[in-house]
This record gives C-alpha cells, sequence and structure tokens, in this order.
C-alpha cells in the first residue's frame, strides 16, 4: 500500500510523547514489509539542525487559507514550503509556511509557541491535502493521528476543494491516541483550512452524525475525525472498551456510540520499535545485556547510580518513572511511591516534564534534597530515558487512565518489572504475576485504586519479591525481556495493514 502519515509528532526529533514513538515505529514497520510510507509533518522551527537526511526543497506553492471577520468567510493564501527527506530511515514530507508572513510552527519546542494552536494545525491539514493532489500523488490510505489532524478528513470529504473527486481511491484512517485532548476550535477559526467552518456546524438533529459543532460555536475537531474517517482507531482495545462502556471518552462516547461510527471503530494495540528500543545493541547504554546474559544491566544500574549521584549499592531495588508529569500520570501516587520506595529501602529515579511536576520539584528540593536514594531530573533526554529503563528493576506507571502507555512495554524489553494501575492500554499488557489467572504470560505488578492503599498492594510486593526471592526475580527478568519481542510492530503492524486492506474495499 502507499500510507501517507499526517501528524504532529515523530520520534526521535520531534516527539513529545508516545504519538511520536508510534508513528516512527509504524512506518518503519510498514516499510520493512515492502510498503510505501511517507509522513507529513510540520517543519517546526525547533527541529534540530541535521536530523533530516537528504533534506532539499521539493516545492512552493500557494496554500488557500481562509479567515472570517463579522461573520464574512475570506480566502486567501499562504506560501508554503515542501521540504523532502529521510527521518529515522523514513520517507518525511516537512510542510512549512512562509515565515515572512507568519510565525506558525516557530519557536523553542513542538507544542506551547506564541502562535495559535488551532490555526497551525488546521492550517497544516489543509496544505498536506493540498500538496499531494499537486504532486500527483493518490495515496490508498491516509492516516490521520489525534485531534491536529482530524480537519484532514472532514474536508477531504467534504467542501468545496473537492479532494476526494481527485483523489477518489483513496480512504482515510484515523488513530485517536488520546481522547483527552479533543481538539475545540471556535468555529470562525476553522477558516484556516480554507473552508468556512459553518459548513460544519449545523445544529441541524437530522443530521446528528454530521453535527460536529455540539455548540453553535464550536466545533470539536475529533468528533468531526471521527464522523468523516473510512475507520477509527484508538491504541488499544481495553481503552476502546473504556471509551464505549465507560467514561474514557467523555461526552464523545455518543459520538463513538452511534450506529455509523461503532461499526467502523476498534482499538488496535500500539506496539514499540525493538531495533530502537533494543538493550542488546543500545548505544546510550555503558553495557548491553540480553535474557540470556543479564551481567550487562547490572553495570548499567551502577552507572546510572553513579551518574545521578545516588547511592551505589546493587541491592537496593531501583524504582523509574519516566513519564509526562501531568494529571494523567497518576502524580499524586507517584509522590507517595517516593516516600514508600524510601521506606522500603529501595530507590527512585524520576525523569519527567509537564506543568504538574510541583509536587515531585518539592519533594525533590524538600524532604529528599540530601537524601542518596532519590534522585529526579525535570527534562526531556532521550539518552537518560535509555539508561534508566536499562539500569531499573522496576518501572512504575500508576496512571488515571492510559490509552496504551509505551513507558512499561519498554520496560518489559528491559527486564525491568512493570507495576502498573489496571486501566486503558496498562491492563492489556500487564498481567499481575501473583494474581492473573489467563493464559498470557504474568509479567508485572498491578493495582486497581486510585488511593495509597492500592498502589501500596503492588509496589510492596514487587519490593518484597526483589529482595527475598533474587533468583525468582532473575528468571521473571529473563521471561520478560524475551516476552516483550510480542509488543513489536513487526507482530502488532500487521493489524493496521489488514485495517488497510478492509478500507480500501469498501
Ligand atoms: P504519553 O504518550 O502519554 O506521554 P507513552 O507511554 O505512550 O505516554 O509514551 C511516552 C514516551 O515518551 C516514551 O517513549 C517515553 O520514554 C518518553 N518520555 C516521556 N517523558 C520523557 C522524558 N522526560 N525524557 C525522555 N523521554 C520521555
Ligand atoms: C498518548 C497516550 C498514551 C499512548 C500514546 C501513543 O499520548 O497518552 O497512552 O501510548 O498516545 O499512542
Amino acid at each position: 500500500f502507499h500510507v501517507v502519515h499526517i501528524t504532529a509528532e515523530m520520534a526521535p526529533c520531534a516527539k513529545v510523547g508516545g504519538l511520536g514513538d508510534v508513528v516512527t515505529g509504524l512506518a518503519r514497520a510498514c516499510l520493512g514489509r515492502g510498503h510505501n510510507v511517507e509522513i507529513m509533518l510540520p517543519f517546526y522551527e525547533c527541529l534540530p539542525e541535521g536530523v533530516v537526511e537528504g533534506l532539499k526543497l521539493e516545492r512552493e506553492f500557494d496554500c488557500p487559507k481562509g479567515a472570517t471577520r463579522h461573520g464574512q468567510f475570506s480566502l486567501n493564501a499562504l506560501r508554503t514550503q515542501v521540504w523532502t527527506g529521510r527521518i529515522e530511515g523514513c520517507p518525511v514530507l516537512l510542510i512549512r509556511p512562509d515565515w515572512n508572513q507568519t510565525n506558525l510552527f516557530r519557536g523553542g519546542r513542538i507544542y506551547g509557541g506564541s502562535y495559535n494552536e488551532a490555526e497551525a494545525y488546521l492550517y497544516f491539514s489543509r496544505a498536506c491535502l493540498e500538496y499531494l493532489r499537486l504532486s500527483g500523488r493518490r495515496p490508498d490510505v491516509v492516516h490521520v493521528h489525534e485531534w491536529q489532524a482530524s480537519a484532514v478528513p472532514m474536508i477531504f470529504w467534504d467542501g468545496p476543494p473537492g479532494f476526494s473527486k481527485d483523489m477518489p481511491s483513496t480512504r482515510v484512517v484515523m488513530t485517536i491516541h488520546n481522547m483527552d485532548s479533543s481538539g475545540e476550535c471556535r468555529q470562525d477559526e476553522f477558516a484556516a483550512t480554507g473552508v468556512s467552518g459553518e459548513l460544519f456546524a449545523t445544529t441541524d438533529k437530522a443530521l446528528d452524525e454530521r453535527t460536529i459543532g455540539h455548540n453553535p460555536e464550536r466545533l470539536c475537531l475529533l468528533k468531526g475525525g471521527i464522523v468523516y474517517s473510512n475507520a477509527v482507531t484508538t491504541v488499544s482495545p481495553n481503552y476502546a472498551a473504556e471509551t464505549l462502556h465507560g467514561g474514557a471518552a467523555g461526552w464523545l462516547k455518543s459520538t463513538l456510540a452511534m450506529p455509523g461510527v461503532a461499526v467502523k471503530y476498534s482499538g488496535v494495540l500500539n506496539g514499540i520499535d525493538t531495533t530502537f528500543w533494543d538493550p542488546s545493541t543500545d548505544p546510550s547504554l555503558p553495557a548491553c545485556f540480553t535474557p540470556q546474559q543479564q551481567e550487562g544491566k547490572a553495570l548499567c544500574k551502577r552507572f546510572l547510580q553513579e551518574g545521578l549521584g545516588l547511592s551505589v549499592d546493587p541491592k537496593k531495588p531501583l524504582v523509574a518513572v519516566v513519564s509526562r508529569l501531568v494529571p494523567q500520570k497518576g502524580i499524586h501516587l507517584i509522590e507517595h511511591a517516593v516516600h514508600r520506595t524510601v521506606e522500603l529501602g529501595g530507590q527512585f529515579v524520576v525523569l519527567g516534564t509537564g506543568h504538574a511536576d510541583g509536587g515531585l520539584r518539592g519533594l525533590a528540593t524538600g524532604q529528599f534534597r540530601d537524601n542518596p536514594d532519590v534522585q529526579m531530573r525535570f527534562m526531556y533526554s532521550e539518552e537518560l530515558a535509555h539508561q534508566i529503563y536499562a539500569a531499573a528493576d522496576v518501572l512504575l506507571v500508576p496512571s488515571m487512565f492510559e490509552p496504551c502507555g509505551l513507558t512499561q512495554m519498554i520496560a518489559l524489553r528491559y527486564g525491568t518489572v512493570p507495576v502498573v494501575r489496571s486501566t486503558g492500554g496498562l491492563a492489556d499488557t500487564v498481567k499481575d504475576v501473583d494474581n492473573y489467572q489467563g493464559e498470557e504470560l504474568r509479567n508485572g505488578y498491578v493495582f486497581d485504586g486510585i488511593d495509597a492503599n492500592s498502589l501500596n498492594s503492588a509496589l510492596d510486593r514487587a519490593l518484597r519479591a526483589y529482595k527475598e526471592k533474587p533468583e525468582e526475580w532473575k528468571e521473571l527478568r529473563g521471561r520478560i525481556m524475551a516476552d516483550a519481542m510480542r509488543f513489536s510492530w513487526d507482530t502488532t503492524a500487521g493489524t493496521y495493514i489488514s485495517l488497510y486492506g478492509q478500507v480500501l474495499s469498501m
């Protein structure tokens, strides 16, 4: 198939969280199976120099871009460049607006710049489709991700630009990585696509499926993406069930349950890139290791303890968190776990960034400031993340909700035992070593509640097992490392490829 991803993130250079990993991992796996895959991404000003191999200017064109003032829609254009090259072996098409005319995608980071994000990604969505048409590309599948690319299926199937007429065999697949960001915008902001938002703002009940505006003033882009795409996936089967039967999708639950949507909606478990995350070859590590030869892991632990200024002690269980520090991730439980781990004689390491880091920063500079068993780094570092996955004994993921979660799968690959809350994709991928009754490998410790006692019920067991049964722990470590290969994109990409086949036969 010829598949074009349209996305706001791509690992490793334009990544904030798992979205970037998924796009790169899935694309590489599909390329490996002989499919033709391209990734369309904004040309963020903050892309590190030199990350795009063979970077070259491919084309310049005037991208239609509108504005609505005093209820009047008018159409203009924004000069747009498309740059091509390769990132991590994947062909990329980078969309760059003329920075003499606009500051969209400028600034030192991917999100949170001083421009209007809705405007930026709405323009980006139009520019991607416009370029696909101009360049004569007729992809089989346009695979869009998150609210940032949700306008793509809307304006592909509907509205004056007529993309679906010019690309009649193309189908659109959408993947939702997190229902928490639904991409709300004002109706007039939608004009950045060059299409008036009014087209999608009907509140006529008879048109319910096509009613993207849930109040007269605003549009929900995620809903637009869901309604207009040929297939919609989210990133784990259990999260899909939680969105349909629980509260995980908020008010979008009723959209997902609409008969026309329910039939095309499914949960497809994410994978991990087992070449990028490979303890037997990882260039960030001081020593490599495998399920059969685990000695290198002890060296990685020592290296991290020394490097971060922890007391160097191979016997202390090392618990780690690698995470965006936002409420989703269960920050109050992470804070509690720091206390609990130290009480039980372990060490705790946090690597993370995010607006909810206040409590943890307080612990790092207050009570645990001179404690040789606690270290926190409030930064983004790919290299340190690799070193932590390799060095730690336990990875804690106490999320309040988690569409899939990649860190627990990466941890398994590095023989680091996950302790997770039973939610979303965490429940699909981690099975409790003491309590799970089913067929799959028992590979971690799981708790249910959102209170400290629930967390203790899993963390305490993990730390006790580490200390009291070292032989069993070593055996568990070997088994989970070997078993983690089942989370490889090489295996799971197959589900997306079948889905592409299904939408093409529609
Ligand atoms: P989410 O997408 O919700 O952030 P995931 O578990 O799906 O959660 O993916 C998180 C990804 O981001 C993982 O690859 C993880 O290693 C990485 N990551 C998170 N925080 C950091 C950080 N501070 N430094 C480096 N990598 C990080
Ligand atoms: C989101 C979710 C996370 C998921 C990732 C990749 O950021 O929070 O659970 O693993 O996307 O799909």
